[in-house]
């Protein structure tokens, strides 16, 4: 791999930021000053270092992401703003996706990841893997709406699996836990019990919290405790 190349991964920069730091002579590779980014590297053998520290080498990655409104889930998209857009070009390069989507307008915990085998286990149906949602609908929710999400809600094409329904103060907010992920699935169960989704946020994910202290746009990767609750979760043991 050329230099400039693994700096651009590896370094967060990008390729012109690169070639900065390597006409200012800050990066070394196997402890001597390497200025030409065009040099050919081996990220598993050579040490290649910036400011005289390790870049680590690696081919994973999994971050969590707090979602926006208005941000499309998907990879590329010729009019609209998607969530790898709002993630370190290294994110795309070394191939993160999201695990399933979130609507457009829904907010909130979206994992994203360069593993594809976890994806696919994590939204396999069999293994059942719980998303909580809170949803602000369009008037109050009542107790046969918890008896409906509890009992499966028919909708035109599917029965719902049971889930739960927690009712929030003032009254018209619902703390959702399902363990599907079929399209629109949340406001089509409201909408089955005749209220709108007014708002939609995802809170967790297989287990996985969203950090709340990540404002909407940002992200974080995810810890090694995370990536450990993920896992098992793709296991179809959901408490790890
Ligand atoms: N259910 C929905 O209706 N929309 C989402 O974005 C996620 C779950």
């Amino acid at each position: 791999m050329r230099l400039d190349k693994f700096l651009a991964l590896e370094g967060r920069c990008t390729r012109s930021g690169a070639k900065e730091w390597l006409r200012r002579g800050r990066v070394t590779v196997n402890g001597a000053p390497a200025r030409d980014g065009a040099a050919a590297v081996d990220p598993e053998k050579d040490e290649i270092a910036l400011d005289g520290e390790a870049i680590i080498y690696r081919r994973e990655m999994h971050v969590m992401l707090n979602k926006p409104a208005g941000v499309l889930t998907a990879a590329n998209d010729p009019r609209r703003e998607t969530v790898l857009d709002l993630l370190p070009r290294a994110c795309r390069a070394l191939g993160c996706m999201p695990v399933g989507r979130l609507d457009l307008d829904t907010e909130g915990l979206l994992i994203l990841t360069t593993d594809g085998q976890l994806a696919h286990r994590l939204l396999a149906p069999k293994n059942g893997v719980e998303k909580i949602y809170i949803a602000e609908v369009d008037g109050p929710l009542r107790g046969e709406d918890v008896s409906a999400f509890a009992q499966g809600l028919r909708l035109s094409d599917f029965t719902a699996r049971p889930a739960r329904l927690e009712i929030m103060p003032p009254g018209n907010v619902g703390r959702v836990t399902v363990c599907e992920g079929k399209f629109h699935q949340v406001k089509r169960m409201f909408l089955a019990c005749g209220r709108t989704v007014m708002h939609l946020k995802r809170l967790t994910f297989g287990g996985v919290r969203l950090d709340e202290t990540l404002a909407p746009g940002q992200w974080r990767e995810l810890t090694a405790q995370e990536m450990k609750t993920l896992r098992a979760a793709a296991e179809g043991n959901e408490n790890g």
